[in-house]
Formats: structure tokens, sequence, C-alpha cells
């Protein structure tokens, strides 16, 4: 049983066909307005569309394009009077499935639009199939082989299979996104859509109707009417990336809407169901959001059923040499020369890193060193220049910049006080050295203190 929809410009047409399958149980939309036509494949995302190929004010290549663009994989059957045939031929050249040319019979009609739906389930099932054997967003292009990876990856196998929302943490580079793909690919919904939305990118008025669709004259501008990503992604996967940007009004709305499994468009009255699974990511610490008042507890608990937190990768003992090697592989065709492989100098200097920007950052190291490299081989000065200088020295700036929480009130207060100072002054000598790359008198001037008294608080606190 599909949803189909019928345009054509002669009303008893439409009518007549309109009872034909509607007889065998599909659902039909119809209409003789293109430009309704054209909402309606926004809005109502039809199986199938029918339509006439030449009409007083509509041309059905255009509207066939249209259907495409929204959906691939949907169907498109022209009608065409018998005087046309040639033009049908070259429409189904075009893209389209089938022509009727009328009259036609009731027969010919129901047989074209049942092939047409068979056809339209197999692609959808061989997009999957083509997914998941090249293991486009499977766990093959998922590379790492240090503990801390394959424990991510272990628990991704197990909450894919689940229906549970899933909130995946990381600093930015981790590979947020491609975790959050990985779960839709080897869930039960990996036949459905996979839907990303970037909360951080739209303001708060678009990424409501984006996400939650809008009725035609909802706003100014709502020339027609358009269904929500949650509508969309039905049987699917939605993806909110940088869900903690999300404005707190916004937040209320989507709470309701994954608590009742309903949503009303924006100037709509009807409730639609929907059926998603929710995976979220934020680089941010929500439960630092939650105590400023900027982040729902309650929405936190229902999108946070299951935790994946990604660690850093200067965290993933090893994963940096097999993650440069694989890059290494993807760029290593520069015109005439090949690179085959790294100057064991420059896998050293990439080990000591601490990848701040992760394994976005290493990617593109790696692409740009394959680009400047001149030789047989990768090598060092192939690097740039804060990778050959970094010196490990101390601690990574894990938590650069941010404070030490506060140490228990079991000490007095003065105790406390000398205590916290302490760590702070630790925190922030590291940070600033790092950022400076372990340049003393950079990080000194920087700081505001003369170099011997930096000196002093490095020895201090044995930082090197
Ligand atoms: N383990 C990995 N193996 C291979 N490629 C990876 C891995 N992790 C990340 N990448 C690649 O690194 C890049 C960044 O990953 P992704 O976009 O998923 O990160 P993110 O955490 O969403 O980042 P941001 O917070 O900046 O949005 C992508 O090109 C991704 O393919
Ligand atoms: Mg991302």
């Amino acid at each position: 049983m599909g949803r189909i929809l019928l345009l054509d410009d002669e009303p008893d047409m439409l009518e007549n066909c309109r009872r034909i399958l509607a007889r065998s149980g599909h659902e039909c939309i119809a209409t003789t307005d293109p430009a309704k036509a054209t909402e309606i494949l926004e809005s109502k995302l039809p199986d199938l569309m029918i339509t006439d190929l030449r009409m007083p004010d509509a041309d059905g290549l255009e509207m066939m394009r249209r259907a495409h663009v929204l959906d691939p994989a949907r169907p498109v059957i022209m009608l065409t009077a018998f005087a046309t045939i040639e033009s049908a031929v070259a429409a189904v050249k075009a893209g389209a499935f089938d022509y009727l040319a009328k009259p036609f019979t009731m027969d010919q009609l129901t047989l074209a639009v049942e092939r047409a739906l068979a056809q339209r389930n197999l692609m959808i099932e061989n997009r999957n199939l083509r997914d998941q054997l090249h293991g486009v967003y499977g766990f093959d292009n998922i590379i790492g082989g240090s503990q801390s990876i394959s424990r991510v990856l272990e628990m991704v196998r197990k909450a894919a299979r689940s229906e549970a929302n899933i909130l995946v943490l990381g600093e930015s580079g981790t590979g947020k996104e491609l975790i959050a793909r990985a779960v839709h690919a080897n869930s039960p919904r990996a036949a459905g859509a996979f839907v990303p939305v970037d909360c951080a990118a739209l303001p708060e008025t678009l990424l409501e109707s984006e996400l939650f669709g809008h009725e035609r004259g909802a706003f100014t501008g709502a020339v027609a009417s358009k269904a929500g990503l949650l509508e969309i992604a039905g049987g699917g996967t939605v993806f909110l990336d940088e869900i903690g940007e999300m404005p707190v009004g916004l937040q209320a709305k989507l709470l309701r809407a994954i608590q009742e499994r309903d949503i009303r468009r924006v100037g709509g009255t009807q409730q639609i169901k929907i059926d998603v699974r929710i995976v979220s990511a934020t680089n941010r610490d929500l439960r630092t959001l939650i105590a400023e008042g900027r982040f729902r507890e309650d929405l936190f608990y229902r999108i946070d059923v299951i935790e994946i937190p990604l660690p850093p990768l200067r965290d993933r003992q090893g994963d940096v040499a097999l993650l440069a090697q694989r890059f290494l592989e993807k760029f290593r065709n520069q015109g005439e020369r090949t690179l085959r492989g790294f100057d064991p100098a420059a896998i050293e200097a990439l080990e000591k890193y601490h990848w701040p920007g992760n394994v976005r950052e290493l990617h593109n190291v790696i692409e740009r060193a394959c680009a400047l490299a001149e030789g047989a081989l990768l090598g060092i000065s192939d690097l740039p220049e804060y990778i050959r200088a970094f010196e490990p020295s101390h601690q990574a700036p894990a938590q650069s910049g941010a404070a030490p929480s506060p140490p228990g009130a079991d000490l007095s207060f003065k105790e406390a006080k000398a205590r916290w100072v302490e760590e702070l002054e630790a925190k922030y000598l590291t940070a600033i050295l790092d950022r400076y790359r372990g340049n003393v008198s950079q990080a000194a001037r920087a700081a505001g203190v003369d170099r011997t008294t930096f000196h002093r608080l490095l020895n201090k606190h044995r930082i090197r």
C-alpha cells in the first residue's frame, strides 16, 4: 500500500484514477494544481507520483525533477495522450518509471502502480544493502586499535541494537558524527533515513520549523507547508548535533515531542505521529549547562539514556600512527608521485603532539603534508612547525583554562582556599605554557608576569 500523488488538469480523469487506486487500498491525494502538488511533495512525502506530461500551466518533466530532488527513490509515472508517446518515451529516458497512454484501462493503471511501488521498495533495500556492504557508515571506516576506542565501539554495537536515545560526548573532531552514523547503520532502523540537524547553525525560529515543520502562512515567507525533519525521518534516526546550543524554548518543545511521540507543525493544529530514534552529540558539558539553567534537566534524561563518551585522540594509545597511515593512503597519490610511507621521525612527532583538534586535525595535517611533500617518504620537515616544535613537557590541556573544582568542605576555609589557589596556579601554568608550546618567555609575557617569577612558579609546581 502506498501514498500516491496524482496530478492532472482534467478533474474527471483524476477522480477516476483516485477511485480505482483507493479501491486497491492506496492513499491517493489528487490535485489539478501544480503548486499544490509541489506542496504535497514536500509535506506529505508520497511514495509515488503520477502526473500528466502536458498540462496548461505545468510541465510533467519539471514536476518529476522536483519529486526526485526530495527523494531519488520515488518513482514517477507519466500520463500522456496517444499523440505524445514519443515524448513519453523521452520522459522514461529522463528518469520516469513508466508511462500510461490515455485512455488506459483500470488494470493497466493498477499494474503500473504495483510495479512502481515494488521498485521503490527494492531501491530503498538496495541503497541500504549497498551502504552496509561498503561499510560506508559501519564500523569498517572507524579506525583505531586502542583499548579506549575498542571499548567505545563495543558499546556502540550494543547500544545500536536497542531503541534507546543516545548521547555522544567528545571534544571537537573526535568523531561524534561518525559514531552517530555507525549507530544508525547498525540499528534495526538502518533501512530508514539518517537525518542530521545542526542545532548551532540556525536561529531559533528556523530551527523550530526545520525540526517540526510548518503550515502554509504560519509566518511571513511560509508560502507552502512543509514537513519537519522529525516527521521526515520516520522509521529512521535524527542526529541532533551540538544539542547543547539548542535554545531553551525549543528544548521544551523537543521534550514534549519525545515524550508524546507526536508533534504539531508550526502554525498547525493537527497532531502528527513521529517514529524516530534520537542520537544527540555535544562537546559541551551538559551538566554544567543544566546548573547554569541553560539546558533542561528533564530533556537531558530523555536524550541521555545511553551515554557514549569519545576519548580525545591523545588518550588513544597507538591510534595516531594507525590513523595517520590510513589518511596517508587516502592522500598518497599526488600527481606523478606516490608517497611510499612515513619517515619514522615524522610518526614520532605526530605521536608526541597533543592534537587539540583530534582526528579532524590529524586528517587535515596529513592531507596538507601529502600535498607539500617532495620525497618518497613523508618526513618530519613536511609537518607544520608547531607539531615539530611541540614538547609534551607537561600534562595535556584536557581542562585547559578551566578552573579546578573547589576542594571539599572537610577543610577549614583557609586550607581550602590555599589548596584551591595551588591547584589553580598549576592548571593555569600548564594551560598557558601549552598555548605557547612550551616557550617560557612568550607564556610569561602573556601571563603578565616577569620571567623570573614565572620560572619560580614553574619550579614550585615542578613543571618543566
Ligand atoms: N576513528 C576514526 N577513524 C577514521 N576517521 C575518523 C575517526 N574519527 C573521526 N574521523 C574523521 O575525522 C573527521 C571528524 O569527525 P566528526 O565530524 O565525526 O567529528 P565530530 O566529533 O563530529 O567533530 P565536531 O565536534 O567538530 O563536529 C571526519 O572526517 C571523520 O571521518
Ligand atoms: Mg560534528
